[in-house]
């Protein structure tokens, strides 16, 4: 099969576009005809400075496609179903293999583009809220990075949730604009204003009860100085690639919390699995939508990379093999 690989760690141009061994289907697991990856955060900053689990790598967390063979041992899945697959690397190429705990069927005649990008960016986005963020109908929600594939799933579903007031951040103008479709009330354009002074004039000095932060360094602690009292920040990235260094001495005082989250420790779990195959219905329904910025042919994957640090991208941005 062909493959988008590369050799060291790096900028966007260590990706290769190469002929490479097709993977073997495990008995607990599944190949899947790649039809469209959805390029997650996670898999520029993998390709930045992660780990290689062979050389050459192929890089990418999700993808989705047709199964085209099963494991001995798989009774859930068949041949022919149109699956969306999650793993820690694997999706940048035409064929992948994933347990069959890691692939949710598509619901029929979804849109197969739509459903690639939604298992881990909605996933996270409805755990750092609900599950770690404690969100309440009523409650001001705040997320960093609102144009990323997390923050547009964040955005969303907190105004689903019933958030009084949803904010968000970004790098400009144009970006925050695109969101307020997807239920954004203000956006908070972070290069112009400081993101903790404009959350308190917005919320009547109050702050956030929620923030959702997939940037991590300065910018978390922009999301520390934003909390109300008992306000909740859920940490789930590094996108800013700076060092995670805060303060938190103000947060004993206002009963402030930080929580780690990470979507891949509880992914198999039967609470996020199914949480994540509701998902997928939900979008399949039209109660929520997958933002798709643009499409790469598998061969560009360099191209495409580029194009996400560029930071142009609102929402995903998928590659075709
Ligand atoms: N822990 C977990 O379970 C989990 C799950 C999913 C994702 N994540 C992590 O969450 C982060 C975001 O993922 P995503 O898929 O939402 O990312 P994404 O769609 O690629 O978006 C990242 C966003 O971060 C902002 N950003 C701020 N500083 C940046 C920088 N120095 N370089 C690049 N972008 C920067 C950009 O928006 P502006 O230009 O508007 O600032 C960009 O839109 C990643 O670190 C990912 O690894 C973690």
């Amino acid at each position: 099969m062909k493959a988008a690989v590369y050799y060291e760690t790096g900028g966007p141009e260590v990706l290769k576009y190469e002929e490479v061994p097709d993977p073997v289907c495990h008995r607990k697991g599944v190949i899947v005809r790649v039809e469209a990856v959805s390029i997650e955060g996670g898999d520029t900053l993998n390709r930045f400075r992660g780990r290689m689990a062979a050389n050459p790598h192929i890089v990418g967390y999700q993808a989705a496609g047709e199964i085209v063979e099963v494991g001995e041992e798989v009774t859930n899945l068949k041949v022919g179903q149109k699956v969306v697959t999650s793993g820690n690397h694997g999706s940048h190429a035409e064929l992948r293999a994933v347990p069959a705990r890691s692939a949710w069927v598509i619901p029929d005649g979804m849109d197969i583009q739509k459903a690639a990008a939604i298992p881990v960016p909605f996933g996270t986005a409805h755990d750092c809220l609900f599950e770690f963020g404690r969100m309440q109908k009523g409650d001001v929600v705040l997320v960093q990075a609102g144009a990323s594939g997390v923050g547009v799933a964040a955005i969303q579903l907190a105004k689903q949730g019933g958030a009084s007031l949803v904010l968000a951040t970004a790098s400009s103008d144009e970006r925050l604009e695109m969101l307020k479709p997807l239920g954004l009330d203000h956006g908070i354009n972070y290069k112009e204003k400081d993101v903790a002074t404009e959350v308190r004039r917005l919320t009547d000095n109050k702050g956030a009860n929620v923030v959702v932060d997939s940037v991590g360094g300065s910018t978390l602690q922009g999301s520390i100085n934003s909390l109300a009292y008992r306000g909740r920040v859920s940490m789930v990235g590094a996108a800013g690639r700076e060092p995670m260094k805060v303060d938190v001495g103000a947060m004993m005082g206002g009963n402030q919390s930080l929580s780690g989250v990470f979507l891949g420790a509880e992914i198999a779990t039967d609470r996020v699995y199914n949480n994540i195959q509701r998902l997928i219905e939900q979008v399949a329904r039209g109660e929520l939508q997958v933002v798709i910025d643009r499409t790469f042919p598998l061969s560009e994957a360099a191209e495409a990379h580029r194009y996400i640090e560029s930071r142009q991208a609102v929402g995903r941005v998928l590659l075709i093999p």
